[in-house]
């Protein structure tokens, strides 16, 4: 007999011939912004995304600790059941208060808030128009939602108006991420914004890298670009810069009561566990008061982008503390993230399919936790091993 999932092994193997196979790791250290320790070496971490080095914070396991003691730990149900508690409610009530609109809806992932919120707002009479380079959970969503997809050429706002004027679907939702996961620039939202004026069509984005990082409240790209008037949809995740986990909706309370209703990753999926809303909330506060987390990160960020740049290397349009260096094939970021390893720096090789053919990249990530000597380090090195 055949065994049906014989095909694995070929597709595995076709996947090894093109260099594109991963494989799992299982660091043994906890997650910190700045070390880590893998394979028994200890190595400097340029490869998580806890931006404002919170997901250690002992502040945010307290809250964790504290919460287990009161609440217990599982849900239990979906939230529209029971699984929903008061601390759920709380960070909600937060969130909204923190990105200045009326209400917010927690999702277990920002994976799928996407999904749930996409799929919500438009079904096959609709057209969606989506950035190229927006994230996997984006174009699941569009896709799941049945709606005719125009996809338009990265930022190019021109390409997206021609989209938008020719489109005679009966609603229109723009989506884009605010600051991109790979190449670590940022969507024209201003134009974009204006855009979905003219056309009178919803605007959603994902803040998902930028939540507690941009902006001088830490709301993210829509604040620093001053846009938010303008974004009807504000999708963001708990799991980065806040150190947490779980994904959310921000806006009106109409959207938000009819997604509670509709979304279906929300309505048919059990609620976070209450402790992990505690969480949360610890580190909604912290990204309040301490803005110089950001502040810091942002500087340093400003500085290695400028010196990888003088240094010759492609680093593309990069604006923010996610640095990419771009390389090209797949075989030679493997390559290079391999001696960076042996270095004794963490950064790791992105390539295909999450990132174009041909755009395979080393992407650096910085934390408020590096050391100054770590990031001069790992830039000396990427100069020895890259060139330039
Ligand atoms: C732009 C973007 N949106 C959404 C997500 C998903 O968020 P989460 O990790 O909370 O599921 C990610 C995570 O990789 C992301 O990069």
């Amino acid at each position: 007999m055949v065994d049906p999932l014989s095909w694995l092994d070929d597709a595995l193997a076709d996947l090894d011939n093109r260099e594109l196979r991963r494989t799992l790791l299982a660091r043994e250290s906890p997650q910190r912004g700045d070390r880590i320790e893998i394979g028994g070496h200890s190595l400097a971490n340029f490869g998580s995304n806890d931006y404002l080095g919170l997901a250690g914070d002992e502040r945010l396991r307290l809250a964790v600790t504290q919460a287990v003691q009161k609440r217990g730990w599982g849900s239990g149900a979906s939230p529209l059941v029971t699984g929903r508690g008061s601390l759920h409610a709380e960070l909600e009530r937060e969130l909204a208060r923190f990105e200045g609109t009326q209400a917010a809806l927690l999702f277990s992932t920002g994976f799928a808030a996407n999904v749930g919120a996409i799929t919500s707002l438009v079904s096959p009479e609709d057209a969606i128009f989506s950035d190229a380079k927006n994230h996997a959970s984006i174009i699941d969503g569009c896709r799941l939602s049945g709606a005719q997809i125009h996809v338009y050429k990265h930022c190019e706002v021109d390409k997206l108006r021609q989209s938008l004027a020719v489109s005679r679907q009966r609603r229109k939702l723009i989506v884009s991420d605010t600051l991109f996961s790979m190449d670590g620039d940022l969507a024209p939202l201003p134009q974009i914004a204006d855009l979905a004026r003219e056309f009178s069509a919803m605007l959603l984005v994902d803040e998902a890298h930028a939540t507690g990082v941009f902006g001088e409240k830490g709301r993210g790209i829509c604040e620093h670009l001053g846009v938010e008037d303008g974004v009807h949809i504000r999708v963001g995740t708990l799991s980065k810069g806040l150190g947490s986990f779980g994904g959310f909706v921000a806006g009106s309370r109409a959207l938000i009561d009819w997604l509670a209703n509709r979304a279906r990753p929300y309505v048919f999926s059990t609620a976070m566990p209450e402790a992990v809303a505690a969480a949360g909330l610890a580190a909604l506060r912290i990204v309040q008061e301490e803005p110089y987390r950001r502040q810091e990160l942002l500087a340093r960020a400003r500085e290695l982008r400028e010196h990888l740049t003088s240094a010759g290397l492609s680093i593309g349009r990069s604006d923010s503390q996610i640095i990419p260096v771009i390389l090209g094939s797949p075989g030679k970021t493997v390559q290079v993230a391999g001696e960076l390893r042996r270095a004794g720096y963490f950064v790791p090789g992105i390539r295909p399919p999450s990132v174009p053919e041909g755009e395979s990249l080393l992407r650096i990530s910085l934390s408020s936790l590096h050391q100054r000597e770590q990031v001069e380090g790992l830039e000396a090195a990427i100069r020895r091993i890259v060139g330039g």
